[in-house]
């Protein structure tokens, strides 16, 4: 069987849009056309009815009521929404904000930011590479650094780069009994595993549609209504739309795409990642049968059990030595996948999360992150592997000729 190329392997950086979601999408754009927020006719209630929905949907997902959930255009947004939103809400009581050093940057851009403002902001590190638990906060040492005036707690829920799942129960708890308020990035892991905001006694919540085969520009941020209810200062003023916290005519189509992801990625959650951890799984031992001197990267992957509570069923991220990633993903035409975050792809420094497991920079650049998605197949897999290893071994013969 051919396969279609090039294969995409970089479900991270984004997904498909599901041809589902699409037709659901579809009379949006040009009959039920209206403004969400027109209450005079009926062109504004059939656009509020498709949002209510949407909203019912998406809170449902995540365990949370419809009305703690608010629209925004992405994850970037959300947490820039979350970070800053309670840092001015609650300026006065304290100015001491905690996170981590792997996050995205669109938790960790917005903390800097406020360093700049007078705010002070402790980065957690990580455990190191070889470590059991690599890529996780240490949980003693993160009760140390809370303080009477820290304000907020940020902690990405599964990593972008290496897939490594924080212990967020165990974090909120330690939160809970600081008082202090918890935004989580839980960008990949929506739709990827489960996550109940009740659960995980998460107050703030931020996420995004493209990443669950949903449509791009496009997220939310749960706020937590009660118990106790979360408060900030938003970023941006206007129509007060979304109960203030978010102002800006609602991007209609995209919502109810987005809630129409949401249902399928959770109806379909447990065959989805079994599915995707075995193709996972499969191009992990693929690659370290065909290709020498290569390791992998955040936690440990046993093929054949279940480590989905440690690591995102599609992530893999390995070390090829003795070649450089941007290269290796030159040089294969037919293979989408990447060297770290496409979200920071402005920005060409090697990866800050391989950095924060103490990978030398050689190793760091010699990286690729793979992640593997609904529409990968086991056809698509071997190719990749077979591909990957051309490439490497083309590339090492060339430069021990150098
Ligand atoms: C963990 C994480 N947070 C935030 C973002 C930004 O999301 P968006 O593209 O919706 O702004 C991404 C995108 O890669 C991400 O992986």
């Amino acid at each position: 069987m051919t396969v279609k190329t090039p294969v995409y392997l970089d479900n991270h950086s984004t997904t498909a849009v599901d041809p589902r979601v699409v037709e659901v999408m579809l009379p949006f754009f040009t009959q039920q056309f209206g403004n969400a927020g027109s209450s005079s006719h009926a062109y504004g209630w059939e656009a509020k009815d498709a949002v209510d929905r949407a909203r019912q949907q998406v809170a449902q997902a995540i365990g949370a009521k419809a009305r703690e959930v608010i629209f925004t255009s992405g994850a970037t947004e959300s947490n820039n929404l979350a970070v800053r939103g309670i840092a001015d809400w609650l300026g006065k009581k304290g100015r001491h904000l905690v996170s981590v050093v792997s996050e995205h940057r669109a938790t960790l851009d917005p903390l800097d930011r406020l360093t700049r403002r007078g705010y002070e902001v402790t980065l957690l590190p990580v455990h190191p590479h070889g470590h059991a638990s690599t890529g996780q906060i240490c949980l003693n040492q993160f009760a140390d650094v809370i303080r009477d005036d820290t304000i907020l707690v940020s902690v990405m829920l599964a990593n972008n780069e290496i897939g490594v799942i924080q212990p967020l129960a165990q974090i909120s708890e330690i939160c809970r009994e600081r008082d202090v308020i918890l935004h989580c990035d839980a960008t990949q892991a929506i739709g990827k595993m489960p996550v109940d905001v009740t659960e995980l006694g998460i107050d703030l919540m931020s996420f995004s549609a493209h990443k669950l085969y949903g449509p791009k520009g496009v997220g939310a941020l749960y706020v937590r209504g009660r118990s106790p209810q979360t408060r900030l200062v938003p970023l941006f003023d206007g129509g007060a739309q979304e109960r203030g916290m978010r102002s800006g005519t609602l991007n209609v189509h995209g919502i109810v795409g987005f809630g129409a992801a949401v249902e399928f990625a959770i109806q379909e959650l447990n065959p989805e990642m079994n599915r995707v951890s075995q193709l996972r799984d499969r191009l992990f031992q693929g690659i370290q049968a065909a290709i020498a001197d290569c390791s992998l990267n955040g936690p440990s992957i046993k093929p054949g059990s279940d480590t989905t509570d440690t690591r995102l069923a599609g992530n893999l991220n390995m070390t090829f030595r003795l070649v450089e990633g941007e290269s290796l993903m030159m040089s294969m035409g037919d293979l989408a996948v990447s060297s770290g975050s496409a979200c920071t792809s402005a920005n060409p420094e090697p990866s800050h999360v391989l950095r924060a497991l103490g990978l030398p920079d050689d190793d760091v650049r010699a990286s690729l992150r793979f992640g593997v998605g609904r529409f990968n197949t086991e056809e698509e897999i071997d190719f990749a592997i077979e591909t990957l290893a051309g490439a490497v071994k083309r590339l090492r013969a060339l430069s021990s000729m150098a």
